[in-house]
């Protein structure tokens, strides 16, 4: 029975699409009744915050998960469930979905996990343990190169890197390339799952000049091979976000195209009991 892997949205500059590509994934799989454990390892917070999480005065983060050790602080008592959510007559349900949330306190964890030296391989150590309740574990770090990027880099079994359809996302994805190449040789298990050209723009039937040209350039980078399908720039994606939902639920399935994709892509890492519930064709 393989362990639950743990994926990590990558991307070293901010507004890459990190946090949206992490949110949608772990709605997609929860939907289909894989149980997902997000943990937000950004200060800013933009997951708690997307998941409508609300970190409460006298219960851990990962803030105490990083800087304490299990005696003082049970990394199970970090983890709050998904609120559902009202959408219009319905209620979406997010029984599946549970978060290690942080907040902007999170920042001071960067001092003591580069004092330790052991900034890598901490949140992998922390979720070991408790990771195997769950079908996956999604992390998603901050944009810049931090020891909270790091120690989100070494968490991955399987990274994905979204990176905007233009230059300043070209930009993004070498930098972050070059962090894994830095990294690969202390984490024989992390795999690239591909890369998700994030926010493409789409007039009628043809992709603007900008768009093409980036993402031309990101498949000559990463090969075809790791070319995920892209995220179309959407007023629909920017709705689901700020109302808690999915595209899917807003009437839109044909959006997350790309997370589908990325859902397959993630398959064969799963425990034979939760991949079984990933359809070949979207749903
Ligand atoms: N398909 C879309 N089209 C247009 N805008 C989008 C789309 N999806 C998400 N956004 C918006 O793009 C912004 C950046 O996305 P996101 O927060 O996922 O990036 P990020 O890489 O996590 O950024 P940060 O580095 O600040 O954490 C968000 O404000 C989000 O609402
Ligand atoms: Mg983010």
């Amino acid at each position: 029975m393989p362990i639950p892997p743990t994926v990590v949205s990558l991307g070293l500059a901010g507004g890459q699409g990190k946090s949206t590509v992490a949110l949608m994934l772990g709605r997609y799989l929860g939907r289909l009744g894989i149980p997902v454990l997000f943990v937000d390892c950004d200060p800013q917070s933009s997951l708690t915050s997307f998941l409508g999480v609300q970190v409460q005065p006298d219960t851990p983060t990962l803030l105490e998960v990083l800087t304490q050790p299990e005696e003082k602080t049970k990394i199970l008592d970090a983890i709050a469930s998904v609120p559902d959510v009202k959408l219009g007559d319905r209620t979406i349900n997010n029984t599946n979905l549970f978060l290690i949330p942080s907040d902007d306190g999170l920042e001071s964890a960067n001092y003591k996990l580069a004092s330790s030296g052991l900034s890598l391989f901490i949140l992998r150590n922390r979720l070991q343990p408790i990771v195997s309740n769950f079908g996956v574990a999604i992390v998603d770090p901050p944009p810049e190169r931090s020891h909270l990027a790091q120690t989100s880099l070494g968490a991955g079994d399987r990274w994905v890197i979204p990176a905007e359809s233009n230059v300043k996302g070209v930009q993004s994805l070498l930098r972050t390339m070059e962090l894994i190449k830095e990294f690969k040789t202390a984490l024989p298990y992390g795999e690239l799952l591909g890369v998700v050209p994030f926010r493409a723009r789409w007039t009628g039937r043809h992709p603007t000049n900008a768009t093409k040209t980036s993402i031309d350039t990101i498949r000559q980078l990463v090969g075809s091979e790791l070319m995920l399908p892209h995220i179309l720039e959407s007023d629909v994606f920017k709705n689901a976000i700020n109302q808690r939902v999915a595209p899917t639920d807003l009437g839109q399935p044909n959006l997350e195209y790309a997370i589908h994709v990325l859902a397959q892509r993630l398959k064969p890492a799963l425990p034979e009991e939760y991949a079984k519930l990933i359809p070949s064709k979207p749903v």
